[in-house]
């Protein structure tokens, strides 16, 4: 499919890069320099490209919005309508400093985006794992125990699409029901980023569900 990539830094470089590897086309924008959009489309070495943000936006089966929370309204200004769009975040309703989260409980940022865009089909995805792992995880793929990965949506159709995306990185998706569950992923997510980034064994980190039992 063609994959739109709105955010071009640590989680969309290389979830572009991957979706790119595994066989998408894709469009790197939204980056502070454009040499580094080429650099990705380069190194993603399928057919992929850098473009603008209305052209990955528009040209896109499924567009990955992976902004900072304070940049979303800048990006969004830049893509055009995005009205029957998937778009699969994995944005973070962060602070200025990324030490709390500033929607929460009674809403979640995949809420709220929505909200802004009410034609969408907004998708929660990949928020719930550091973007030291993707790679890793990536060249795990044909391994028969794959880490899951959490997402949540209200359109069958968009949630379909950021199922096979999700497969593609190489996680096992887990549909954990309407966008409102993003309330409860959003949070994890830092959890997670906690475990990675002040835990032992550094940040290379996923997890995965088992269910025990009949
Ligand atoms: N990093 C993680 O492990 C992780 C995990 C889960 C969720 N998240 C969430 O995912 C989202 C993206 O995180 P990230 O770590 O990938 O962030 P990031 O590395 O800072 O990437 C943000 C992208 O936006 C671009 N950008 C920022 N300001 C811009 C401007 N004024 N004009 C044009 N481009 C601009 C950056 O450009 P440059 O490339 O030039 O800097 C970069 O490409 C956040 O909402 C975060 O909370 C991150």
């Amino acid at each position: 499919m063609r994959v739109g990539i709105l955010g071009s830094g640590l989680m969309g470089g290389k979830l572009g890069t991957i979706f790119a590897r595994a066989g998408h086309e894709v469009i790197f924008s939204y980056a502070r320099s454009q040499q580094k959009l080429s650099k990705l489309a380069r190194e993603g070495k399928g057919k992929a490209r850098p473009g603008l943000p209305r052209e990955a936006a528009q040209e896109a089966d499924a567009v990955l919005l992976a902004v900072h929370w304070s940049r979303i309204g800048d990006v969004l200004n830049q893509t055009g309508d995005l009205s029957g769009k998937v778009i699969v975040t994995c944005s973070l309703p962060m602070n200025d400093d990324n030490t709390e989260l500033v929607v929460a409980h009674t809403s979640s940022g995949a809420e709220e985006l929505a909200k802004r865009v009410p034609g969408a089909q907004v998708i929660a995805a990949f928020n719930t794992v550091p973007s030291e792992v993707l790679f890793g995880v990536f060249e795990a793929r044909g391994n028969p125990a794959r880490p899951s990965l959490v997402y949540c949506g209200d359109k069958q159709a968009g949630k379909h699409v950021a199922a096979t995306l999700i497969r593609d990185v190489g996680f096992d998706p887990v549909d954990a029901g309407p966008l409102r569950m993003a309330r409860y992923t959003e949070p994890f997510g830092l959890l997670v980023g906690q475990l990675a980034y002040e835990g032992k064994g550094g940040p290379e980190l996923a997890y995965r569900f088992e269910r025990f039992g009949k």
